[in-house]
């Protein structure tokens, strides 16, 4: 009897042994996750998802106007975005084109032809609300017309710490210093500390030279490598050993994104934030591939889709964060 029921503790004592082998199993998930890389663990905890206001509210106001930021931030973007001319007289202005013809309106002498041609006084003198108001009639506001184009330092003066920004060097091998140009203006405004701890400016170029003079000149500031639209998945991340020396992030056009980019992107710690998105569909389809955030002209429209409710930005407390596990393997 005796034997029988040290026989029967014994079964049971294998049969919970193997339930708990088989739970384990299942949350191995634990073992796995151990397995995984670690910027897939520290992103899934940490990462916040980030709406990128791409050269402002742009969809529904002028592109790289005050009322275009204005409107973001008041839309919920968690950054706005400065695409960075260089005046003649080495004024860093926001402006996506290096000519002045296509969104700029007034006398021809200062608002055509390239920008780096023009003193800030004479491009000061362009309207460039006007276009807008003309291409986009169901958009329009009389109060467009006659929007100037803002200095680097107007924005940060007009935002200050209540704004994330997300600032690219356009050009950056036809302007001088632009880099030195743009960290000194960071640090007149108290910006670079900041950027270092939570990333409240981030940094892009298409150019990794450009980008590279930027970590010389402080190897902490948080850097996107972007990726013109010809490049694909598989050429990206052929790349990507090289970008994650510099930089924390790369900004790929939206068709290259699939399951690799994000899958090699993660391994190597680098945040993923694909330009332009702008259909509900596309947003739909880079969310559920697990990107980081993404450039779009319509904030309130991505907001919504990616289940975040619109209303003012808490701009610096949405900042985005390096993933403990990812500062460690830098
Ligand atoms: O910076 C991301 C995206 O804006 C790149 O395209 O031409 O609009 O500056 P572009
Ligand atoms: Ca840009």
């Amino acid at each position: 009897m005796h034997s029988r029921i040290v026989a029967l503790l014994l079964a049971t004592a294998l049969l919970l042994a193997g339930c708990a082998a088989a739970r384990s199993g299942e949350l191995g998930t634990a073992t796995t996750a151990l397995d995984t890389p670690v910027a897939t663990r520290g992103a899934q905890a940490a990462r916040p998802f980030l709406t990128i206001a791409h050269r402002g509210a742009s969809g529904s106001a002028p592109e790289h106007t005050i009322a275009s930021y204005d409107l973001a931030l008041e839309l919920g973007a968690d950054y706005i975005e400065q695409d960075l001319q260089q005046t003649s007289d080495g004024v860093l202005v926001a402006l996506h084109d290096e000519t002045l013809d296509r969104t700029g309106r007034g006398s021809a002498e200062n608002c055509t032809g390239l920008v780096r041609t023009k003193t800030l006084a004479q491009i000061k003198t362009c309207d460039v609300g006007s276009w807008f108001n003309d291409t986009y009639p169901r958009y329009a506001r009389p109060e467009y017309a006659g929007l100037r184009i803002p200095t680097l330092e107007e924005v940060f003066q007009r935002y200050g710490d209540r704004a994330n920004y997300y600032i690219e060097t356009k050009s950056p091998e036809r302007a001088d210093r632009m880099e030195e140009r743009l960290v000194a203006l960071l640090d007149r405004y108290g910006l670079r500390a900041p950027s270092i701890v939570r990333r409240q400016v981030l940094i892009q170029s298409f150019s990794p030279a450009s980008l590279r003079r930027v970590h010389a000149l402080d190897p902490a500031l948080p850097l996107v490598q972007l990726f013109y639209g010809e490049e694909t998945s598989r050429t990206i991340q052929a790349g990507l050993a090289q970008v994650a020396d510099y930089a924390v992030g790369i900004g790929p056009s939206k068709d290259a994104v699939d399951a690799a980019l994000v899958a090699a992107a993660r391994t190597r710690c680098l945040d993923l934030h694909p330009y332009t998105v702008n259909e509900r569909p596309e947003m739909q389809r880079l969310i559920a591939l697990g990107v980081d955030g993404m450039f779009t002209n319509f904030p309130r429209e991505l907001n919504e889709i990616a289940g975040r409710a619109s209303g003012p930005a808490a701009t610096p407390a949405r900042a985005a964060t390096t993933p403990a596990a990812c500062q460690r393997r830098r």
